[in-house]
C-alpha cells in the first residue's frame, strides 16, 4: 500500500472510502499513478473535469491570472468578474448571475433566494415558506441541504434539521401538483439524479413540473451542478425537454477542473431580492475564479464539447448495450452521464470498479449497485472503445 494512502488514513477524517490508487498527474481524459501507470478517467471527479485534466488554455488563464491578481474580496471590484457574469448570462440566457464556490453553497444561495422571493414578492407569510424537493436527491452536504435528503447515511446524527422542506417522489409530476400550496416558494430538482444512481425521470416529467410551477407561481430551480455544461449532450439537461428553469444552479465543471466555481442564474425579478449585505462569500466570484470560470465557458463553446458529449454518449451507450451479462440489470443515462446497474445476486459494483482499476480504468460505484461512467467530454472514441473492451472482459468473468 502506498505511503501516501497510509498518511491519509492516519491523519485524515475517514469520511471517504477511495479506491486504492494515488494519482499524480493528469492530461485530457488520462491520469497517471505514482508508478506512471496510465488510467482512462471515466469519473472526471464527479463531472468536475469535463474539460479534461489540465486543459492547456485553462491552465494558461489560471497561471496568468494568479500571477496578476487573485483575491480582493467583494469589498472591491476585480476586473475579471463582469466579463464572467456577462459570458454566463449570455450563454445560459439569464439576466443575472451570482457566483459562489462549491455546489452546496450555490444550492444554499438558491434556497435563500427562493425564500426571500417568497416573502417579498409572492407574499408568503413570514417563516412559512416551503421548498419542495425529491426523494433520492443529492444537493450537497450542509445541514440545511441534508435536512431534505432521504439518504439515512447522509443524515444520521447530524440533526436537528432545518425546517421548511417537503419531499415528494422523484419522477412523479402528480406528486408535485399535490404538494404545492400557497406557501410553496420553489421546487428544487435534478433533471437527472446523479448521486442516486443516474436516475433518468420519465419523458415529459420536467416539462410538466415547469407547467405546474408556472401555474402556481412557484420557482422551478434546477440543480444542474452535475448535469450542466454539456454533460448530458445538451448545454443544460433541462434543454432535453425545452425547459427554462427560473433558477439554474451550476458548479463542478464551471471551474474547468481546476478550482471550485459555482453559480446561481436567474432573471432580475428573482435575483434582485438580494441586497448588499444579505448574502455573500469571501471567495465567491473572486478574480481567479472569474477568469477561470469565463475561460471554462469559452472552451466549452469553442471546442463544441456539448455536441461532442452527445455524439460520444450515443457511441458509448451503443457499445454498453452490446455487453451481455446476467450481472447487468440496467444501463441508463444521457450523453456522457451513464450508469450500469448490476444485479446484486451476481455482482458487486465496487468489485467491478476494482477490477476496472486493475485494468487501467477509473470508475466509481454509487449505492453499491451502480457503476458511474462519466468521462471528461474531451475523451476520444478510441479511449471509449478501450473502456468497452475492459468492461466486456470484466463482465464476462
Ligand atoms: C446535483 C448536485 N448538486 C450539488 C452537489 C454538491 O456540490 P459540492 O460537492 O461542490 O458541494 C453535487 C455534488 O456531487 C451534485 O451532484
Amino acid at each position: 500500500m502506498s505511503q501516501m494512502i497510509d498518511l491519509v488514513t492516519q491523519y485524515g477524517a475517514h469520511n471517504y472510502d477511495p479506491l486504492p490508487v494515488v494519482l499524480v498527474k493528469g492530461q485530457g481524459a488520462c491520469v497517471f499513478d505514482e508508478k506512471g501507470k496510465p488510467y482512462i478517467d471515466m469519473m472526471s471527479a464527479y463531472s468536475a473535469v469535463s474539460h479534461g485534466h489540465c486543459h492547456p488554455a485553462l491552465i494558461r488563464v489560471l497561471t496568468e491570472q494568479a500571477n496578476r491578481l487573485s483575491v480582493v474580496s467583494r469589498a472591491y471590484h476585480a476586473d475579471t468578474l463582469g466579463l464572467f457574469l456577462k459570458t454566463a448570462c449570455e450563454l445560459f440566457n439569464y439576466e443575472k448571475a451570482l457566483p459562489m464556490n462549491t455546489g452546496a453553497e450555490a444550492v444554499e444561495t438558491a434556497i435563500k433566494m427562493a425564500r426571500k422571493w417568497a416573502y417579498t414578492v409572492k407574499k408568503v407569510a413570514e417563516n412559512k415558506a416551503e421548498i419542495i424537493s425529491c426523494s433520492g436527491n443529492f444537493h450537497g452536504r450542509t445541514v440545511s441541504i441534508i435536512s431534505f435528503s432521504t439518504e439515512p447515511a447522509y443524515r444520521a446524527h447530524f440533526g436537528p434539521f432545518t425546517p421548511g422542506f417537503v419531499t415528494i417522489p422523484y419522477g412523479d409530476a402528480s406528486a408535485l401538483a399535490s404538494a404545492i400550496n400557497e406557501n410553496t416558494a420553489a421546487f428544487l430538482v435534478e433533471p437527472i439524479q446523479g448521486e442516486a444512481g443516474i436516475i433518468v425521470p420519465p419523458e415529459g416529467y420536467l416539462r410538466e413540473c415547469e407547467r405546474l410551477c408556472r401555474k402556481h407561481n412557484v420557482l422551478l430551480m434546477c440543480d444542474e451542478i452535475q448535469t450542466g455544461l454539456g454533460r448530458t449532450g445538451k448545454l443544460i439537461a433541462s434543454e432535453h425537454e425545452a425547459v427554462r428553469p427560473d433558477c439554474l444552479i451550476l458548479g463542478k465543471a464551471l471551474g474547468g477542473g481546476l478550482i471550485p466555481v459555482s453559480m446561481v442564474l436567474a432573471d432580475a425579478s428573482v435575483m434582485s431580492v438580494f441586497k448588499p449585505g444579505d448574502h455573500g462569500s469571501t471567495f465567491g466570484g473572486y478574480g481567479l475564479a472569474a477568469a477561470v470560470g469565463k475561460a471554462a465557458l469559452d472552451v466549452l463553446v469553442e471546442e463544441n464539447l456539448v455536441a461532442r458529449a452527445e455524439k460520444l454518449g450515443q457511441f458509448f451507450m451503443n457499445g454498453l448495450k452490446q455487453l451481455k451479462s446476467k450481472a447487468i440489470k440496467e444501463i441508463r443515462g444521457k450523453g456522457l452521464m451513464l450508469g450500469i446497474e448490476v444485479d446484486p445476486r451476481y455482482a458487486c459494483a465496487r468489485d467491478i470498479c476494482l477490477a476496472l482499476l486493475e485494468r487501467g480504468v477509473l470508475s466509481k460505484e454509487t449505492h453499491e449497485v451502480t457503476i458511474r461512467l462519466a468521462p471528461p467530454l474531451v475523451i476520444s472514441e478510441a479511449q471509449l472503445t478501450e473502456v468497452l473492451s475492459h468492461l466486456k472482459a470484466v463482465f464476462s468473468q
